[in-house]
């Protein structure tokens, strides 16, 4: 006989292990336990051993048949069941997962191109604290206290001292102290008011714009916002500017577009009027500058303050302020 018992049991294991199929542990385990099979043929050929070395070598064949027999079931058992188990397997035919991308909210969207346009024009942009003193929410802009320009707007206080600012007027104090003239700044940021309803929300986006230069006149300031409401919305929307009253300019005027919607005929949005209101505006007030050391005789000025969802809300026709904060995707997915 040439080869041992030990060594066919070497030989078999050696065999199984490479096996990864069920079909290769099958052929393997007819080829050694089979009829024909190596065991089995090692086993008929013991007659022809030294009488003395029979009965061990056919106990050992037949322990090797044995435990051979159990190892090709146990293997062929488990292979069986990795191949019904298809979760492991990647199915390359899947088409991929989309990533979903976010985009930005339609707010910082129109911030965005509100900044764009007035720093094309030349303005730069800053910004400035939202909690702020009232001595620069209120005091410096001409506003002193128990003065009833103060009830215009409806203050966050957290201390006597200290408010959640009312509105990006501030910036143009922060900006004045810090630089001489020429002054071309706009200063987007959020503003806070006690004040909740269908057209308000406690906090609220305003663009601030502050330019002050020798011979800064009203024409200069018309021309700035006509250029501005040409350019958000196009060149046939016409200006409006009415007379009005805020303490920080002097003369001041709120500003009106045609109505975007109706364009002038009247509609739900303009309330039949033809026109909306976007902007406050006006020459800086004298004191304002008196307030940071600039020269009244050399230096005027124009500032004008908007609203951002106002404009938002006529870019993209937005009925109602609240959708802006409702996190709702169905609305944000669409700009
Ligand atoms: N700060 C004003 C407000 O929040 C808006 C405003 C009006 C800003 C006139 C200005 C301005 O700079 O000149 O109601």
């Amino acid at each position: 006989m040439e080869k041992t018992i030990e060594q066919i049991h070497q030989e078999a294991l050696n065999e199984l292990e490479a096996a990864s199929e069920a079909e290769a542990v099958q052929e393997l385990s007819v080829r050694y336990l089979g009829r024909k099979g190596v065991i089995t043929s090692f086993l008929r050929n013991i007659s022809k051993l030294p009488p003395e070395n029979r009965p061990e070598a056919g106990k050992k064949a037949n322990e090797t048949k044995k435990a051979l027999d159990k190892l090709f079931k146990d293997a062929l058992k488990r292979l069986e069941r990795i191949a019904a188990d298809t979760s492991d397997y990647i199915d390359v035919s899947l088409p991929g997962r989309t990533l979903l991308a976010g985009s930005l909210h339609p707010i910082t969207q129109i911030t965005g191109l509100i900044c764009e346009i007035f720093t094309n024009l030349g303005f730069d942009i800053v910004e400035g604290p939202e909690v702020e003193t009232d001595y620069y929410n209120f005091e410096a802009l001409n506003i002193p206290k128990n003065h009833p320009a103060r009830d215009m707007q409806d203050t966050f206080y957290i201390s006597d001292n200290i408010v959640l600012r009312t509105h990006t007027s501030p910036v143009q104090i922060r900006t004045m102290e810090k630089q001489t003239p020429p002054v071309r700044i706009i200063a987007p940021g959020k503003v806070y008011r006690c004040d909740s309803d269908l057209t308000h929300t406690p906090m609220f986006n305003q663009v601030e714009g502050l330019l002050v230069d020798e011979n800064v006149s009203f024409g200069d300031l018309k021309g700035t916002l006509t250029t501005f409401v040409h350019r958000m919305f196009d060149d046939r929307i016409s200006l409006r500017f009415r007379p009005s009253f805020f303490p920080f300019t002097e003369p001041s005027a709120e500003v009106d577009i045609l109505c975007v919607m109706c364009r002038g005929k009247g509609c739900r949005v303009c309330s039949q009027t033809g026109w909306i209101e976007v902007l406050g505006a006006g020459m800086v007030h004298p004191a304002l500058f008196e307030n940071v050391g600039y020269d009244t005789s050399r230096f005027t000025g124009f500032a004008f303050g908007m609203g951002v969802e106002r404009i938002a809300m006529l870019k993209y026709g937005i009925d109602d302020i609240r959708k802006y904060f409702d996190n709702d995707l169905r609305f944000l997915r669409q700009f």
